[in-house]
């Protein structure tokens, strides 16, 4: 037990100013108890303090549709869950929706849904190029799986950046949770988006049942061999409506750990405290923040399609306006003495000017 906590003391000094720690490294941190995990949050605090400074940035959340064709064993809004109403905003609605997040001091917004083919690439980047005619918004698309030319056409139109989680690094799990889709295809996914010049966002769930420490420590591991500009790390929070409503599912610690770990391992990238995090305790996003996270994504969906969109039970602000979390964020994070950035909140390993 001693030993064990020497060795964390050892893995933290070093990770102060070195992020290439060993997968025994992290198993280390992984396997301190939960009593004592302090040190591993202050740790990935002051990197995150060196690296990325003070400033929290916020991204307007827009859940577009929740229309899915895929059946990923874990997700609320698989195709195949008949127990929730569809739904989908029109151009005009998304437009609506984004110059409502920019008046409202947001300088970037994440445009999430399903697979759904309704929106082809040709549609998402009409819709796109609507949004940056008329706004100064960042972009960041999240809306899963493309080709390489679909997902060009969509960069062409204006977009940022891309959020595609692998959500597992161990290829056997990847298959058991994922019916219909592909491990290897999921990364190539993220080389193309890579290779198309956005800002790649990638990440996984903590507590996937079948998730052992190993690939615990791998999934932290990946998105360190990917160097995403964004890390998105949260809790897997059972869905009743799925067959894995009786699993346990990730606790609050190891999600934080996630995070402080990613933290280590990535320095400068951005690391957003989720909304599972949030919901899986009422402190869970400024515990992150305080643990290595320096972005929150509150949600800008309109009200009356909120309801609808619950990959997770429990979601927080499901009954709240945009204008009401917008000023809740705000005062969480003055609440830990963080700063709400103004700019964009590009990525700060991308070189070129914005
Ligand atoms: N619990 C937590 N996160 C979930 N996601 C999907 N279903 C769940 C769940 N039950 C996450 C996935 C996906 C992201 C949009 O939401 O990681 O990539
Ligand atoms: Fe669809 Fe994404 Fe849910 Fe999978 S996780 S079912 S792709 S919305
Ligand atoms: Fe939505 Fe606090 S962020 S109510």
């Amino acid at each position: 037990m001693e030993n064990n906590m020497l060795k964390v003391y050892a893995v933290c000094e070093k990770a102060l100013s070195d992020g290439n720690l060993s997968k025994e490294e992290i198993l280390v941190l992984l396997k301190c108890p939960e009593e004592n995990s302090d040190i591993i949050f202050q740790t990935a605090d002051a990197v995150r303090k060196k690296e990325v400074g003070d400033e929290v940035h916020l991204r307007g959340l827009v859940e577009f549709s929740n229309y899915c064709k895929k059946n990923c064993e874990y997700c609320g809004i698989r195709g195949k869950n008949k127990n929730i109403e569809r739904y989908r905003l029109n151009k005009e609605e998304i437009l609506a929706t984004a110059l409502r997040a920019e008046s409202l001091g947001y300088r970037s917004v994440v445009m999430q849904s399903g697979e759904d083919p309704y929106y082809t690439a040709e549609i998402l980047a009409d819709i796109i190029s609507a949004i940056k005619a008329q706004t100064d918004l960042a972009i960041t698309m999240s809306a899963g799986e493309f080709t390489y030319e679909e997902y060009k056409t969509i960069k062409e139109a204006g977009t940022d950046r891309y959020l595609l989680r692998f959500e597992t690094s161990n290829e056997e799990l990847y298959k058991k949770l994922h019916p219909d889709s592909d491990f290897h295809q999921r990364i190539e996914c993220l080389h193309i988006l890579r290779d198309l010049g956005y800002q790649v966002g990638s990440g996984f769930m903590v507590g996937l049942p079948g998730e052992t420490p190993e690939i615990f420590a791998d999934n932290l591991l990946l998105l360190q061999k990917l160097d995403v500009d964004m890390a998105g790390i949260g809790p897997f929070l059972p869905n009743s409506d799925t067959n894995l409503a009786g699993a346990s599912g990730g606790t609050l610690v190891n999600s934080l750990k996630a995070v402080a770990i990613a933290r280590l391992l990535l320095r400068n990238a951005h690391i957003p405290a989720t909304t599972a995090m949030g919901s899986l305790d009422p402190k869970g996003r400024e515990k992150a923040l305080q643990a290595g996270a320096n972005v929150v994504m509150p949600n800008v969906t309109p009200e009356e399609f909120r309801e609808m969109y619950q990959l997770y039970p429990n979601k927080i602000c499901l009954r709240d306006d945009p204008a009401h979390c917008r000023k809740c964020i705000t005062g969480k994070i003055q609440g830990i003495s963080r700063i709400v950035s103004k700019e964009h909140g590009h990525s700060l390993k991308v070189k070129k000017e914005y």
